[in-house]
């Protein structure tokens, strides 16, 4: 066991990549990490990111996983408002509760390239960016470029029916679709389970339209264009929450 902790450290910082996680918000953000499944959990799924501060954090070479800010974290109970993994600090594989502002990442995939996005299709709690530092890309628009969900207004001007409020009546997430009204229309399932019969121009509301408006480059549903996945080669991924 210790000499595969040693063997998988020394392969992080020998071919791996380095993710700089900041905290840009003026309030305390507990970071979650899920591995993809075959892929190592990083510090243990989760820690406590203070205003203002930066981690980082070492990830094998071909490692794919996601990364979201909890907020209103409770240190005795271990619950947050968002983005909670099941009352605890240490994910440790769990994921987060949506809706949460998903920062998806998968080193090394098809033609060694990193592929890289925000996706809200689990709903918004947070802004949220990732950019490679450096890196090689081909200059295309999508390529080594910073990918953000950085508007603010997804919070206070989010459809009512899909607000979610803490116990003071504050507005601390915007829901997906899916997660609110969980129809198979909604979260493009069953007969709604294929790219062409899942459009959300079709809905009965637009509600990706929302999330799109603001946040352009983000994925605002599971059908949502690939325009918004980026791609680079580099060493180091500077991921924003806040
Ligand atoms: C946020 O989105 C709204 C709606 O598209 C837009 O009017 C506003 O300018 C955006 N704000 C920022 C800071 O991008």
């Amino acid at each position: 066991m210790l000499t595969n902790t040693v063997f998988v450290t020394l392969l992080a910082l020998c071919s791996g990549v380095e993710f700089q996680i900041q905290n840009a918000a003026n309030f305390d953000i507990w970071v979650g990490i899920q591995a993809n499944p075959g892929h190592p959990q990083l510090r243990d799924g989760g820690f406590d990111l203070p205003a203002g501060h930066k981690v980082s954090v070492q990830a094998p070479e071909k490692w794919a996983g996601r990364f979201w800010g909890r907020t209103g974290c409770n240190a005795n109970t271990k619950h947050c408002q968002t983005g909670d993994c099941g009352n605890k600090l240490k994910c440790n594989g769990a994921g987060g509760t949506p809706p949460a502002t998903l920062v998806e990442i998968t080193l090394k995939g098809d033609q060694g390239l990193d592929f890289y996005d925000v996706s809200l299709v689990d709903g918004f709690n947070i802004v949220a960016s990732i950019k490679p530092s450096g890196g090689q890309g081909d200059g295309s628009q999508y390529s080594c470029k910073k990918d953000a969900c950085s508007n603010h207004t997804v919070i206070n001007q989010c459809p009512e029916e899909l607000k979610v409020k803490n116990g003071q009546g504050t507005v601390i997430a915007c829901n997906s679709a899916c997660n609110a009204f969980n129809t198979d229309q909604y979260c493009c399932r069953g007969a709604y389970g294929t790219p062409d019969k899942c459009k959300s121009s079709t809905w009965p509301v637009n509600y990706p339209k929302f999330f799109k408006d603001r946040c352009p480059d983000a994925y605002s549903y599971a059908y949502d264009d690939h325009k918004s996945t980026f791609t680079c080669k580099a060493e180091t991924y500077v991921i924003k929450f806040g």
